[in-house]
């Protein structure tokens, strides 16, 4: 970071570890914050970005640009460019350029090497795309090396694989041809890895993309974009700009925009179909989420505990498939809150460059009010709240882990979606109940299932109205396996060889 100097970085060395319960805390507050030197050696975040559009970092015709924060000091990091209409128009421009010219005509063979090329760099930057994540959005440091990285990269070699194989790919041989220009809008929870989602099938499918960034986590995708770059893909196959939300409508209301994929809020997925209807353009949305974990009673309950844990509080509870309801048998409901109880307290919150840290930066301010208006919301409704007694930093913007009990159907804790380290916990009797409890909820992305019986976890997860259902693990991921959701979750597939048929048309 480029404010950083030398007597900031003096002040971290030998500071104590994130703040634990029982431990002496660090005084955040007094502290000029410098992320700890060996993160940051290597590299420098440029002071401005622009946008990239047919293989060029071009100024924005809106003249406008944006800061982009780290959430856990508060400082800015970078001001990134505001692509208007005009922008948006010269990025999908350059992108059909680019599919007329180059990516159309290409083997798909030679596509594949550019795909494997950009997988093989994310590796090798693999640590300084990690940094950047964990700056820009506040994720803890060791789940964006040890997760959104590497998942990132191997999303980009599984789809590389694909790229030569596509007369395979479905049923009687069928053939199919790329839809042409893709619009793609991601969310700012899993910035860099749901950039790997979306353009990795796609490319290796034959279309070339426009993707927009989140606004508050732009900065790994244009250092994608670099990596591209470095990669020496065709100018302009993918193009990537940055803005909000008008940014993101002006993109997918493009009438040259075949496909337009998304990932992020139900609200804005609503927004999104609506300017999509009766266009003909190809859709699919991946939204919110507010999964059911369910652990019976017979289940391994100290692995289970792990399970909830990670679950509901990896990545600060910002996963769209988030095991944000907890549905626990009766019969160990007390011991599963015992045991809870005691293991949020071993949570580490705070520093998210701090490699020992558990939970670590709320995402935005706004996302912080959100949490803690329905955290409010619960306690006035009448469930019991529990958190962490864990001393928060004095500046960034954090929460504390929680959960509640005696949490009804009726509240809202129970209905929407948090998006934060917040659990609620309500119990069953029987399986059906069970059945019937995960699936009362407007979403159906994902659930979770604990048992030591294997048939019992067949005949459960059959019924769960949930795209992904986990069984004795939890916010496990992996390029071939499918993902998405039913009902307000969304529709259509990422991910796996489902994940191809978004970007094909049949023929
Ligand atoms: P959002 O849905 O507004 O943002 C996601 C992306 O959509 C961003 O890139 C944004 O710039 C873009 N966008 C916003 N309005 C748009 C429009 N009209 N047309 C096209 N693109 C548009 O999410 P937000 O407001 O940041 O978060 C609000 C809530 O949404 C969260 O509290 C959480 O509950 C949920 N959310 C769920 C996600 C998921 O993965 N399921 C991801 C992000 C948010
Ligand atoms: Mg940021």
């Amino acid at each position: 970071m480029a404010s950083s100097s030398s007597s900031n970085v003096k002040k971290m060395n030998g500071r104590q570890a994130s703040p634990v319960v029982q431990t002496p805390v660090p005084d955040f507050t007094t502290w000029d914050y410098a992320p700890a030197p060996e993160a940051t050696d290597h590299f420098k975040i440029a002071p401005r970005w622009e946008l990239f559009i047919g293989g060029k970092w071009v100024a924005p015709k809106s003249g406008l640009y944006f800061d982009t924060i780290n959430p856990a000091t508060e400082q800015k990091l970078a001001e990134v460019a505001e692509a208007n209409e005009a922008d948006v128009d010269a990025a999908v421009r350059a992108a059909e350029k680019a599919y007329e010219k180059y990516w159309r005509k290409m083997p798909p063979k030679e596509r594949g090497k550019y795909v494997y090329r950009i997988s093989r760099i994310i590796q090798e930057r693999a640590r300084e795309l990690a940094v950047l994540e964990s700056m820009d959005g506040g994720k803890p440091i060791k789940e964006s090396r040890d997760v959104d990285v590497p998942l990132a990269a191997a999303h980009f070699f599984y789809y590389a694989g694909w790229a030569d194989k596509l007369d395979y790919a479905f049923p009687g041989g069928r053939k199919a041809q790329p839809i042409g220009i893709c619009g793609q809008v991601i969310p700012w929870n899993f910035p860099l890895l749901m950039a790997a989602w979306k353009l990795a099938p796609a490319l290796a499918t034959g279309n070339v993309c426009v993707l927009k960034p989140a606004e508050t986590t732009p900065l790994t995708a244009l250092r994608l974009a670099q990596i591209i770059e470095e990669a020496d893909l065709p100018p302009g196959v993918v193009n990537i700009i940055t803005g909000a939300g008008k940014t993101g409508a002006a993109l997918v209301s493009h009438p040259k925009v075949g496909k337009v994929a998304f990932t992020g809020s139900t609200e804005v997925g609503k927004r999104i179909q609506k300017a999509c209807a009766g266009t003909g353009k190809r859709l699919t949305l991946e939204l919110g989420g507010k999964a059911a974990n369910i652990v019976f009673a017979d289940a391994p309950i100290d692995q289970a505990i792990e399970g909830i844990v990670n679950g509901i509080y990896f990545n600060q509870g910002h996963v769209c498939c988030a095991g944000s309801r907890l549905l626990v048998e009766e019969a160990v409901h007390d011991l599963v809150v015992r045991k809870l109880t005691h293991r949020i307290r071993t949570l580490r919150v705070g520093d998210p460059l701090d490699k020992n840290t558990d939970v670590g930066a709320i995402n935005s301010k706004e996302q912080l009010q959100k949490i803690r208006m329905l955290v409010d919301s619960g306690v006035e409704e009448g469930a019991t709240l529990t958190q962490s007694p864990c001393a928060l930093p004095g500046r960034g913007f954090f929460f504390a882990p929680s959960f509640f009990t005696n949490v009804a159907q009726s509240h809202r804790i129970a209905n929407e979606e948090i998006f934060g380290p917040v659990l609620a916990i309500q119990t069953f009797r029987t399986p059906d109940e069970a059945v019937e409890k995960a699936n009362n909820t407007m979403y159906g992305l994902s659930a979770g299932v604990w048992t030591d019986k294997g048939s019992k976890i067949f005949k459960v997860s059959q019924r769960l109205r949930a795209g992904v259902v986990w069984a004795n693990t939890y916010n496990k991921f992996d390029p071939t396996s499918p993902f998405g959701g039913y009902k307000e979750s969304g529709f259509g597939r990422e991910g796996g060889r489902h994940g191809l048929g978004a970007y094909l048309e049949a023929v």
